[in-house]
């Protein structure tokens, strides 16, 4: 494989693979038996590009992302399956192991900094740390980084800010100190997880261009990971789709809005305000997610789906992965066939055809 080949940075131009996740699976053992809230993931991440991880809540995107970072206990959790990043082949089960590429290699964001910040030390220092943590520099030579970071991340103020405490930061600031922290040391991937959810609409907008910016001027691949695909189709190039610790869907942004090949995505899209005319008529979708503890032997989206509930293919056959069009994947029996009329996804042909369904579009 060539090494650093010259490329233009379009949005399709696909670098070399930097992290390779296979088979990945984690179980915790609870009092009502085992939940397996990731269920045989795979998935890629190429250097330099941004790829959305989307799904409602409880659908597996944190746990995975954790179990990446070594951030699963070994007592709460077990975690199978094989890493690759950059040439190094990792193993997750070894939570230690996958610790030593976090913060240096690894950069994160989570949704709530305070719980990530520590309370009782000034900023500055907390970013000073992770510097040096990864590479042997005076206190004072980190202390000036923390304050440059700060700077980068436009946090006003910086000098001042650093000798701060993270209480004394806004929710909106305190993510930029997160950011600040995450890129301190040049990470080659970042992962931020629903970085934006806990703050107002206008500051969403202003760290999210911060996120934009640093993984622009850092070049780091960024896994973005959030419940609203429209901030996916903002910010990445390709999305993960995640139902019930699987990956439903895959492909680029472009295809997947252009054509969703699995109901749920749909459902996710019919529910974005800005697709529609009139916010108020939102379709979030029915139902509530799976019960992890009894998965479905079949389709775990089947009891919810308007497609498939009730077919017995769906209700007793797990669809896997797979290539609809060229680099975009579904785990539906009907991916295929499937058509949207009027927001709702329709399986065309496949059907004892309802009168009335003309199939055309609008
Ligand atoms: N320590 C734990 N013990 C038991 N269940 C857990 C634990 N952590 C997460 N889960 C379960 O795993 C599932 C996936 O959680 P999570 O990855 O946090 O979802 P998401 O980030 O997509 O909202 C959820 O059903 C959650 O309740
Ligand atoms: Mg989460």
């Amino acid at each position: 494989m060539a090494s650093s080949q010259p490329m233009t940075a379009t949005a399709d131009s696909a670098g070399p693979v930097l992290l390779q996740v296979e088979d990945l699976q984690v179980e915790f053992a609870t009092d009502e038996g085992i939940v397996r809230a990731v269920d045989g993931v795979s998935f890629e991440v190429r250097e330099g590009e941004i790829l959305g991880v989307v799904g409602e809540s409880g659908s597996g995107k944190s746990v995975t992302m954790m179990s990446l970072m070594g951030l699963i206990g070994a007592q709460s959790g077990t975690v199978t399956g094989s890493v690759r990043f950059q040439d190094r082949v990792l193993h997750p089960e070894s939570g230690r192991e996958m610790r030593k590429i976090r913060g240096n290699q690894i950069g994160m964001v989570f949704q709530d900094p305070m719980t990530a910040l520590n309370p009782v030390l000034k900023v500055g220092t907390q970013i000073a740390e992770a510097v040096r943590i990864h590479h042997r520099v005076s206190k004072q030579a980190a202390w000036q980084r923390a304050v440059d970071l700060l700077t980068r991340v436009g946090v006003p103020q910086p000098d001042q800010r650093a000798d701060q405490y993270p209480h004394q930061f806004s929710g909106g600031m305190r993510q930029r100190a997160m950011i600040a922290m995450a890129i301190a040391n040049d990470p080659l991937l970042l992962i931020a997880d629903e970085p934006t959810t806990a703050l107002d609409v206008t500051i969403q907008a202003q760290v999210l261009d911060l996120l934009r910016k640093a993984q622009q001027e850092t070049g780091a691949a960024t896994i973005f990971i959030t419940h609203d695909l429209g901030v996916i189709a903002e910010l990445a190039e390709r999305v993960i789709v995640m139902y019930a610790g699987r990956i439903v869907e895959r492909g680029s942004v472009a295809s997947i809005f252009a054509r969703p090949r699995h109901p749920y995505t749909i459902g996710l899209l019919s529910s974005l305000p800005s697709l529609k005319h009139d916010v108020d008529t939102l379709t979030p979708i029915p139902g509530s997610p799976p019960n992890l503890l009894q998965p479905a032997a079949g389709c775990p989206f089947e009891p919810r789906c308007v497609v498939g509930r009730g077919r017995p293919e769906c209700a007793e056959v797990r669809p896997q992965l797979v290539e609809i069009a060229p680099g975009h994947e579904s785990a539906c029996h009907f991916a295929e066939d499937l058509e949207i009329i009027d927001g709702v996804p329709v399986a065309a042909g496949a059907a004892v055809s309802d009168a009335g369904t003309g199939g055309s579009d609008d």
